[in-house]
């Protein structure tokens, strides 16, 4: 089982960022400690300030891979580009969010992303991506 993580704009500064919203671990420990969770899956992660460059990573991964755990962040709310890789890709797209975006400001009520995904996961902090994992495995 090959499950990508794509992590868009900011996530590289999970822990040191807004961690009232985001929390105080870094990806890079908590990425770790999902590889030791699932070793019976092979994760790999991938992360992006540029729009272009996800957009490349969907298409690179989406014909091969067996899941795709995309976290698009602010991109989530603005980029038809990244929704249409979605949707045209054969690798089932989980989108994952670390807050519940429906809590927040208005603008982060859209997604572009959900409509060409297999479901969405958002919420639950970094544990949004543990359960999107799981959904891959059960
Ligand atoms: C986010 C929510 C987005 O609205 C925001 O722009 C992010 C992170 C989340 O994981 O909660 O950067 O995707």
């Amino acid at each position: 089982m090959k499950l990508i993580i794509i992590n868009g704009p900011n996530l590289n500064l999970l822990g040191k960022r807004e961690p009232e919203v985001y929390g105080n671990t870094t990806f890079e420990d908590y990425f770790k400690q999902l590889q030791e969770k699932f070793p019976q899956a092979e994760l790999e992660y991938y992360q992006s300030n540029i729009e272009g460059e996800i957009i490349g990573k969907i298409q690179e991964v989406g014909f091969d891979y067996d899941g795709i755990i995309l976290n698009a962040a602010a991109y989530t709310h603005t980029s038809v580009g990244i929704g249409d890789a979605v949707k045209a890709v054969t690798t089932p797209v989980v989108e994952v969010h670390i807050s519940n975006t429906h809590k927040r400001e208005e603008y982060r009520h859209v997604s572009y992303i959900s409509p060409g995904a297999k479901g969405v996961i958002l919420g639950f902090g970094l544990q949004s991506y543990d359960l999107a994992i799981r959904s891959f495995l059960s």
